[in-house]
């Protein structure tokens, strides 16, 4: 059996932007997961990760579109709301939706706020790395919001991106890759995610990134890696992208209890003597009389 070290409860102080810098600099890797619910955040923080990223793929895990392109932002606010709620310690980024911040630097601030003040959000994501993506993160940041990039495989842009493939995979595309990860950097996000690229493009880029580079799909070079809740804990069907690796299968749990359950309905095993409440005997014999006169 495996033995897991969860950070002791003395040494979980809240995680803070000079806190993560500071893992950075001691190279210290920094462990991101999805949460979408009050659940997911208990568990997750109960867990001791650092940083939980209430991610527009709840659009898919926990709404089921088809993609993360449909979600609303008050659906995103929902999900926000409720994750914060069940975190104490770690850092809470919110997902900017398809939509919510493409128009203009107005409505990207506007959206951010709303994460922060509505939900409690300690800073905001946003997905690509061209020129209307990093003016946005500019923008939000000026507002005072801290902000994680996004580049690489950035699903909301998936259709104009082939599919949801690995990106970077030629020397142009690779150099791309880092023109918008810096370009985001030089903005001002405090970090920047990278998602299903080459490893070793992640490795060469890493020397130029102080922003906080939090892989996915990106190999082991990166400063933290983030994996999102349901398919780390196989709550879902299939097992998803390349870069997975799968710790729990939740799905199966979750379907064979739900069966136990209707199969003791069925064969009247539920609910047995301790699942119900009594009443003194005279009352009940008082009871049955009022009913019978
Ligand atoms: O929405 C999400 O879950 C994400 C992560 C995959 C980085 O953007």
């Amino acid at each position: 059996m495996r033995s897991i070290t969860v950070p002791a409860d003395a040494s979980r102080l809240p995680v803070t932007l000079p806190r993560i810098a500071e893992k950075k600099r001691l190279g210290e890797p920094l462990v991101m997961v999805t949460a979408y619910d009050y659940p997911s955040a208990l568990a997750v923080d109960k867990a001791g990760v650092d940083l939980v990223l209430v991610g527009d793929s709840g659009a898919m895990t926990v709404l089921g579109y088809p993609s993360t392109v449909a979600v609303t932002l008050d659906e995103l606010m929902v999900l926000a709301k409720a994750v914060r709620r069940g975190l104490t310690t770690p850092f809470m980024v919110a997902d900017l939706p398809f939509g919510s911040y493409e128009v203009s630097d107005a409505q990207a601030v506007e959206t951010a706020f709303r994460f922060v003040k509505e939900a409690g959000a300690d800073a905001v994501k946003l997905e690509g790395g061209g020129e209307v993506s990093v003016a946005r993160a500019r923008a939000i940041v000026q507002a005072g919001i801290p902000v994680m990039g996004h580049v690489g495989l950035t699903p909301q842009t998936s259709t104009a991106l082939g599919g949801y493939r690995a990106q970077g995979r030629t020397a142009e595309a690779a150099t791309e890759v880092a023109r918008q990860a810096l370009a985001l950097q030089e903005a001002g996000c405090f970090s920047v995610v990278f998602e299903a690229i080459p490893s070793a493009v992640a490795e060469t880029v890493m020397p130029k990134m102080d922003a906080l580079v939090i892989g996915i799909g990106a190999g082991p070079s990166t400063d933290g890696q983030v994996l999102v809740f349901h398919d780390l804990l196989g709550i879902r069907e299939g097992r998803g992208a390349r870069f997975v690796q799968r710790y729990a299968d939740i799905l199966d749990e979750m379907v064979s209890g739900v069966a136990a359950y209707a199969d003791d309905v069925r064969t009247k095993r539920y609910p047995g003597p301790d699942h119900g409440y009594s009443i003194p005997d005279e009352e009940l014999a008082a009871f049955k009389a009022s009913l019978s006169s």
